[in-house]
């Protein structure tokens, strides 16, 4: 289970984030503003974006993550700042529930994969299958593609499912959310797929998470789905990208059909790249899962489908969902935020009234062809509407640009832009300088019905239509790399008397005490400053009792943390201590270092007042004091830490 803090950290640039409230101005790998927190007269806040993190050098002398930006630019504790980065970043808290969930979702996924397998064993090996199979192998299904998705058979019986879950030892209600039995209103229970071909819908990870089940032949409903569960999400769910991924990957393509057998079918035909939504519209939900595979979007569509504008449309949004933004320099030296990595969208058109599944059994080599002759979103729709207008009339060309143009005003890149600007002009025959003009009004239209929206504390316009933007670079999540953090919280949560036992050592080495500052992450910082509150909440009788009353999202890391200090239990008492402060050490000590580093950096690169001069320079000496005295102290320690071992080994 990955966690909130990571996903969000996966999905905002801390650069944009930011910059949007105040200016940035690049500097080599990092970003220098005025600090925001106190009033300066040259830059001494820092960004640094390879490492997701920031810092003031100047008054403040803190720093920390987005998550400790957020806290301290909002003055919010870190739940708030974390459900504030969570909407920007369109990530859904409430996922992230109990551990215990965790294990009730797993039985959950255990009873569908053994369904799956009952199901497959039905079809491939019963006299029940027999029908089904005949079907099957009738439309041109191999044996290899039957197992390779584990097609199944659900026989005709009211409690087939039922009974072989149940002498696995699945209770009803696993059973029933699942969706695999349906609660009649007699409370009486019955499978809920009966005489259907059973097609697994699966995760990522190849998880069976729900079915399709097809009719055998004709007959109403064509289709019968697993229902929503905690599971099986609709509006998200890919059909078939467990196997296709990496062919995505390979073709830098996806081509998205609409049903379960054209995936079937054209996997069984060589063309692993394909995948289909569940019966539903495509989502910014869906191009963002795939957009990790590729960019490009290939739609195989009826080309006579009604509501193409719809189609486009929606597309579109979901398209300008996920925009990416980078940073660009402009000429004053200020950093602007331009959409970069296009997103293409590309129409199919299939033969009318004919789907890929018939195309890709009569001839693949069709298919492919179908494929690579895909045009570009707009160039289709501009088509479809060119042979449905009246161009001769005033009227007609009135409603071709008024149906063209919102589609031209959700483009992103202004060059395209421009071509279908230029294009739309040509084709009514006024000027572009007229066709911009509508677009304006068309611009600011949309803005006046925007405006009435609650205030978002987020300076940025556009914070909306980036809600969902997927980020490209390197993500630097201290939560997975920082060990030694990880390392002394793994410490100080596997024992309440660590903590005050690891204070008083400090200071009698003259240092201070572990402080919520000694983390870099936000997470690690609420985490330990949860733990100090629970250990002098008088509580701490009751380890326990720590985990269920944290914050959920903070779950994730506190079993990280709890495994890793499980690992310790097999040190010696002595070892332990001595790791514990000696883990502290070190992760000051490279603390230190690169702030010196930096510090030294940021005090040449530029002209600045004398008091803030002074300031720097006086925290520089400082640290590098501070520096070179827990130098000492580490080396002493593995003085000792020598003779401590070379006693064990000769105890005399
Ligand atoms: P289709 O009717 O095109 O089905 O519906 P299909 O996949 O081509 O199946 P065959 O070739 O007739 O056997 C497209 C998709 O719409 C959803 C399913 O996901 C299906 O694959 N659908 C359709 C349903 O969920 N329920 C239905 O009753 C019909
Ligand atoms: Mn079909």
């Amino acid at each position: 289970m990955t966690s909130p803090v990571d996903e969000i950290k996966e999905r905002l640039d801390i650069v944009e984030f930011i910059g949007s409230y105040i200016p940035l101005h690049k500097a080599g790998r990092t970003y220098k503003a005025l600090c925001p927190f106190h009033a300066e007269k040259t830059p001494s806040f820092v960004v640094y974006p390879d490492q997701g993190r920031w810092h003031c050098y100047g008054a403040c002398n803190t720093g920390g993550d987005i998550i400790t930006f957020v806290q301290k630019k909002e003055n919010l504790d870190f739940r708030s700042a974390l459900e504030l980065l969570a909407r920007r970043a369109g990530v859904d808290l409430e996922r992230y529930g109990q551990p215990e969930k965790a294990e009730r979702l797993n039985r959950l996924r255990e009873a569908l994969g053994l369904a799956a397998e009952f199901y497959h064993h039905q079809l491939r090996h019963t006299p029940a299958g027999a029908a089904a199979r005949d079907y099957l192998r009738g439309r041109g299904l191999g044996d290899e593609t039957l197992i390779a998705f584990q097609l199944g058979y659900a026989p005709d019986s009211w409690d087939a499912v039922l009974g072989y879950l149940r002498s696995r030892g699945f209770g009803p209600e696993d059973l029933e959310t699942v969706g695999l039995v349906v609660r009649r209103d007699d409370g009486g229970l019955h499978d809920r797929f009966r005489r259907r071909i059973m097609i697994p819908i699966r995760d990522l990870q190849g998880r069976v998470i729900g079915f399709g089940g097809r009719i055998l032949g004709e007959g109403e409903p064509k289709y019968l789905n697993s229902p929503q569960t905690p599971l099986f999400d609709k509006s998200s769910v890919l059909f078939g990208l467990d196997r296709a991924r990496s062919a995505i990957q390979a073709a830098n393509q996806v081509v998205l059909v609409e049903g379960y057998m054209d995936v079937i079918s054209a996997h069984q035909a060589g063309f692993a790249n394909v995948v289909a939504t569940m019966g539903t519209a495509i989502t910014a939900e869906h191009l963002k899962r795939l957009s990790r595979y590729t960019r490009t979007f290939v739609f195989a569509l009826d080309a006579d489908v009604a509501g193409i504008g719809a189609t486009v449309r929606s597309l579109q949004m979901a398209r300008s969902a996920l925009a990416v933004r980078e940073p660009v320099l402009t000429a004053d030296g200020q950093v602007r935020f331009e959409a970069r990595l296009p997103v293409v969208l590309k129409i199919a058109a299939l033969p009318p009234g004919q789907d890929p599944d018939d195309i890709l059994r009569r001839d693949p080599a069709v298919w492919a062809q179908i494929i690579a002759a895909a045009e570009p979103l707009l160039d289709f729709y501009f088509a479809t509407a060119l042979r449905r207008a009246d161009r001769s009339t005033a009227h007609g060309k009135a409603q071709l640009v008024a149906e063209l143009l919102p589609a031209v005003s959700e483009l992103d890149d202004p060059i395209e832009r421009r071509h279908y600007i230029g294009r739309l002009a040509t084709l009514v025959g006024v000027t572009e300088r007229e066709i911009d003009r509508e677009l304006e009004l068309l611009t600011r239209r949309r803005k006046d019905v925007r405006l009435p929206e609650a205030p978002t504390p987020f300076p940025e316009p556009e914070a909306e239509a980036n809600a969902n933007q997927v980020r490209t670079g390197p993500v630097a999540s201290s939560e997975t790399t920082d060990r030694t953090a990880l390392h002394l919280l793994a410490h100080l949560l596997s024992r309440p008397d660590l903590l005050p036992w690891l204070d008083r050592e400090l200071a009698a080495l003259q240092f201070d005490p572990v402080s919520s500052e000694d983390f870099t992450d936000a997470a690690h910082r609420a985490l330990f400053d949860a733990w100090q509150e629970f250990l002098y909440s008088g509580d701490a009788s009751l380890p326990e009792s720590f985990g269920s009353d944290l914050d959920p999202t903070l779950h994730p890391l506190l079993n990280t943390v709890q495994k890793l200090g499980s690992g310790l239990t097999s040190l010696r008492e002595e070892q332990r201590r001595k790791d514990l402060v000696d883990t502290l050490l070190r992760l000051r000590r490279r603390r230190l270092k690169a702030y010196c580093r930096d510090l030294e950096l940021l005090i040449r690169s530029a002209e600045r007042a004398e008091d803030e001069r002074l300031l720097l320079g006086s925290r520089l000496v400082a640290a590098t004091q501070q520096q070179k005295a827990i130098e000492r102290a580490l080396q002493a320690r593995s003085h000792t830490g020598r003779w401590l071992q070379a006693k064990q080994r000769h105890p005399w």
